[in-house]
């Protein structure tokens, strides 16, 4: 048989798909340079006993229709017509300068067509997927699931998940997957719960070894993602946006698109595969206004709260300034009625009560200090005790005639019913552009409950229009920045990073935390997109006590930012933090350059490294969480420099008690004991740096350079 096959190479990765007479992927793993078209044989399926006499193809959206009977990658029908399409693919193009693949197949008896799109990006090697549904019909199609997906090779055989909730996103756990499959469903409208991916690998893959497959539905809304494993053996991901009862009805003649899936394939553990991603969000997704660095902010929410007094947050302001704070941001409480979260939401107007001379004066000063202004807004929400809620009871999203449970005392608005869409449109442009405001915090603090606009379900619209809200801002303030925050990390995805230039990763400003959070977000996300404050230095959400080292460390790769009010700050505590200011700055352009990655720790319970490295030089940030299971600290492997290359060593911070040798643990790694060491690449990435002997809850940091 005659093999149609087109091959995708990007980065150190290749992907042959079969493009008749149906769509499939045969290969997807590393770079291979020959490929005969007659080589994909090698592969083919029997046909084994008790079964139907065909093997039926894994094909980019399964079908039940040929016999395969797992999960379908479509469920929907026509009148309860049409339910069972089997989709024959009747031509290609493929773009082969950046890497698109496009395959059209019909389905004439059920008059429906599917588009399958595939991009390998060219540079990072990452696979892009969507589908595109067409009813060719008049009567409209119920769509009821629409997804994408991948083939898995065999000995794919464990996978990584995502957990968490608020104050804990970005935990990971990791499973076997031999038969069955594993689900994950979000269905709250934003995804605290499950972040919208998984990865799959050879049994036991780390952050260096084994090979791995990972995959990212880029999606703000509710969806579904599974790895399953056949009775035959074979293995899928899927990924889907998930739509309730009736919520997708396409047209005669109309189509209806899937999210993106991106997936990464790395042949070298999980830093491999985080490095492609972390380069196409840099050259594929992420828009900055202007290419800067990363300004420093200063958010001043968990410094006053909802108590705002303009000239207090002016003396704020000028700390800030003097700290090094090059983006300063007034959070929630500057509008009408916002005296607690009890109230105002919706009513995007300054409360004149808190601020009688305007906003300006405020807005100026802080640029007069030379620093950026960003202000905090809730779009989506209203309150019950708002005057918008009082005029527009009916723009809450919810089904009429049920009660809507509140969520921190609101409800959600119906950004599909366009007198809410225009409203907050004017609301946000008209605020804007008066305040010459530079950065917008996007908040969104309730799940979504019956989401449904003239009764029929819409969490699905909910987040297009979401995104044209985006879009439309975006075209009219092309040089405000935006951030994703939902309540924390409730809403981080590639579909909304195409619209902002941040995150807000947890309302958890605890360091010990973070450093879960923030290695669980690494997997798929750069440092520089990753908000990370230095909180107070008893945590306002966990209360626990932190060092500044040990709170400005982790804050220190990410995009940094400090939350707390610096005019508290004792003089000692104030030049600290500037010191960890003017360090990030120093060291930043690398930081979100560099390739990150994390790093294996023997004690990884206890002891969590990650380092950012460049070609002249990277910096390592060595975390004990707990206190070390052994007298004597592990040696630290730090892998990806330049093996034949000498580094200098030099320990840029160190915690506070090892600082003056009076800490019971007197005794300390000799090597730091000296201003720096000299190795080579291949020494420290095969032999290590011995640690120091740790506190718990404490940070190093190190930055080698090429000699
Ligand atoms: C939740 C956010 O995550 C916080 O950072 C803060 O902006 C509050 N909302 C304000 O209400």
């Amino acid at each position: 048989m005659q093999n149609h096959i087109v091959k995708l190479d990007g980065g150190d990765t290749t992907v042959i798909v079969r493009v008749s007479p149906h769509a499939e992927i045969v290969y997807w793993g590393s770079r291979l340079t020959e490929v005969d078209p007659d080589f994909v044989d090698t592969l083919t399926y029997p046909v084994p006993n008790g079964r139907i006499d065909v093997t039926a193809p894994l094909t980019l959206s399964p079908e039940q229709g040929r016999g395969m009977f797992s999960s379908p990658g479509l469920e929907g029908h026509r009148r309860g017509q049409d339910w069972a399409p089997i989709f024959t693919a009747t031509s290609h193009q493929h773009h082969e300068d950046d890497g698109r693949l496009l395959i059209h197949c019909v389905d004439d008896i059920a008059k429906l067509t599917l588009d399958v799109e595939l991009r390998l990006d060219p540079d990072s090697g990452v696979l892009g997927c969507r589908h595109h549904l067409g009813n060719q019909g008049e009567v409209p199609y119920s769509l009821q699931r629409l997804a994408v997906t991948l083939p898995l090779p065999d000995r794919a055989a464990e996978l990584m998940a995502f957990h968490g909730r608020w104050l804990q996103e970005f935990q990971t756990h990791r499973l076997a997957i031999p038969y069955g499959g594993y689900l994950q469903e979000s269905r709250r409208g934003r995804h605290h719960e499950y972040f919208p991916a998984m990865i799959a690998g050879t049994p036991h893959f780390t952050e260096t070894r084994g090979e791995v497959w990972g995959a990212h539905l880029a999606w703000s809304g509710d969806h579904r993602i599974r790895i399953d494993t056949k009775s035959d053996g074979r293995r899928f991901l899927q990924a889907e946006a998930l739509y309730q009862a009736g919520e997708i009805e396409i047209a005669g003649n109309a189509t209806h698109a899937t999210p993106w899936l991106y997936a990464s394939y790395g042949a070298e553990g999980l830093n491999a595969m985080s490095e492609h991603l972390h380069r196409f969000v840099r050259t594929e997704l992420l828009q900055f206004p202007v290419e800067t660095q990363r300004p420093v902010q200063l958010n001043i929410w968990e410094g006053v709260y909802f108590d705002h007094d303009p000239e207090y947050i002016m003396r704020m302001a000028e700390a800030a300034q003097r700290l090094g704070i090059e983006r300063f941001i007034v959070d929630d409480g500057w509008f009408r009625g916002r005296a607690d979260d009890y109230a105002g939401l919706g009513d995007w107007y300054l409360d004149e009560t808190k601020y009688p001379q305007g906003f300006t004066p405020v807005v100026e000063h802080v640029h007069r200090l030379g620093m950026q202004f960003g202000l905090w807004f809730e779009p989506e929400m209203v309150n019950p005790d708002s005057d918008l809620f009082r005029a527009h009871p009916d723009w809450v999203l919810g089904l009429a005639g049920y009660d809507q449970p509140t969520g921190r005392h609101q409800y959600a608005l119906d950004l599909c019913n366009s007198e809410v869409f225009d409203y907050l449109l004017e609301r946000l442009d008209t605020l804007l552009a008066e305040y010459s405001i530079d950065y917008v915090k996007w908040d969104m603090n309730r799940d979504l409950i019956q989401a449904s606009h003239l009764g029929q379900a819409s969490s699905h619209a909910q987040t297009e229009r979401l995104y044209a809200l985006f879009e439309e801002l975006r075209k009219r303030h092309p040089a405000t920045e935006f951030e994703s925050c939902a309540s924390g990390g409730g809403r981080i995805d590639y579909g909304i990073l195409r619209y902002v230039q941040r995150f807000w990763a947890s309302d958890s400003n605890d360091a010990l935390e973070r450093q879960h959070i923030q290695r669980g977000m690494s997997y798929f996300f750069p440092p520089e997109v990753m908000g990370a404050h230095v909180g107070a230095e008893r945590c306002h959400s966990s209360l626990r006590r932190h060092d500044l080292g040990f709170r400005a460390l982790t804050a220190l790769p990410g995009h940094m930012g400090a939350e707390l009010d610096p005019l508290t700050l004792s003089e000692q505590q104030f030049e600290q933090l500037r010191h960890y200011i003017s360090l990030h700055k120093e060291w930043r352009a690398l930081l979100h350059s560099g390739r990150s990655v994390r790093l294996e720790t023997a004690d990884a319970e206890r002891l969590q490294a990650q380092a950012v490295i460049g070609d002249e030089a990277a910096i390592v940030i060595v975390a004990q969480l707990a206190t070390p299971s052994w007298a004597m600290n592990e040696a630290l492997r730090i892998p990806y420099l330049h093996p034949s290359k000498r580094y200098r060593v030099t320990v840029l911070d160190r915690p506070e008690a090892a600082r003056d040798g009076s800490h019971t643990m007197r005794y300390q790694v000799p090597w730091m004991a000296q201003e720096s060491i000299e190795a080579t690449g291949a020494w420290l990435s095969e032999a290590g740096l011995r640690l120091p002997q740790m506190d718990p809850e404490s940070a190093l940091l190190i930055k080698l350079e090429v000699i």
